[in-house]
């Protein structure tokens, strides 16, 4: 179906939560303007995203818990956001949104699309068919080993991260990656040992600890260390950052922490009112004395 093409003329909402539809939203942003682009789009799980972070020993509800013993809860947050499109909806609303990712981007900009192992074969071709098999840099596994163990099947614990240059130049500061230590040390020799190695494209981190200093409550938040390794890596002070799927707003914090310039999207109220306290305890604490 086409639509009209909106007016392009207005300013970049620069370090500003948006709650709009993203879609809506960047038709109307200029070519060419942004340098990197990081988004975790819903994964098509076909259910609600929901989750609950209930209080102990307070309030009326009341659960049955370990070895019969009941206790009384409340319910402290409660926040959810669709994933039950059909197949072939899912991968229509994810492509036109990677066309005007595309359209944004400047050319030496690049963006990470962050899915998992249900779909990423599918987005995997929409990214091909949008920016060329060509730009196709790399396809990072974020292992994160944390929770159960199925029955009949390995235990799916890894999200795959596809990353894309528009062009045929892109960032990438080797030397602002942190390194990780050697495995077996004694085998390289001190000097190497002592500055660590560079990740590859596999990267053990755990998620965010359900009772971190991280954690807002908000269903599928991401953990600020795995965003500072891209927006480190693919981002240079300064530079345009763009999450626009934005949740919790992980990006925009690790952006702004780092001294990058953001902008964040999400159509979900509860998602932005999150993202906005967020941003504003960031940015109280950069002031603070
Ligand atoms: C997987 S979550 C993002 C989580 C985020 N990376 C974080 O660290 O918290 C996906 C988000 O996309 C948002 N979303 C889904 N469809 C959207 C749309 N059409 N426009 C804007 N946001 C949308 C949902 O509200 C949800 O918050």
């Amino acid at each position: 179906m086409l639509l009209p093409r909106p007016r392009q003329s207005k300013a970049l909402p620069i370090g500003r939560v948006v709650a709009r539809d993203n879609l809506t939203e960047l038709r109307t942003w200029p070519d060419e303007s942004v340098d990197l682009i990081y988004i975790d789009p819903p994964f098509n799980t076909g259910a609600r995203r929901r989750l609950r972070s209930i209080r102990l020993n307070v309030g009326e509800s009341e659960r049955r818990g370990f070895g019969g013993r009941t206790y009384k809860y409340s319910v402290s947050s409660d926040m959810s956001y669709a994933d039950d499109k059909t197949l072939d909806a899912y991968l229509e609303f994810l492509s036109v949104r990677l066309e005007q990712a595309r359209r944004i981007l400047k050319p030496t900009g690049s963006i990470y699309v962050h899915i998992d192992a249900r779909v990423v074969h599918h987005v995997r071709f929409a990214l091909d068919r949008i920016f060329g098999p060509e730009h196709f840099l790399n396809e990072i596994i974020w292992a994160y080993d944390f929770g159960g163990r199925g029955r009949d099947r390995w235990a799916p614990k890894h999200d795959n991260i596809l990353w894309y240059a528009k062009g045929d130049s892109w960032t990438f500061l080797r030397d602002e990656i942190e390194r990780l230590p050697y495995l077996a040390p004694q085998l390289v020799g001190p000097e190497k040992a002592a500055r660590g190695k560079l990740p590859t494209d596999t990267w053990w981190m755990t998620i965010v600890p359900t009772n971190g200093k991280e954690r807002t409550g908000y269903p599928t938040q991401k953990p600020e260390r795995l965003l500072e390794r891209i927006v480190r890596a693919s981002s240079r002070r300064g530079d345009v950052v763009v999450d626009f799927f934005a949740g919790s707003g992980t990006t925009g914090v690790v952006a702004e922490k780092l001294g990058r310039r953001w902008i964040l999207i999400d159509e979900n109220p509860e998602a932005v009112a999150v993202m906005r306290a967020r941003l504003r305890r960031v940015r109280a604490r950069a002031t603070s004395p």
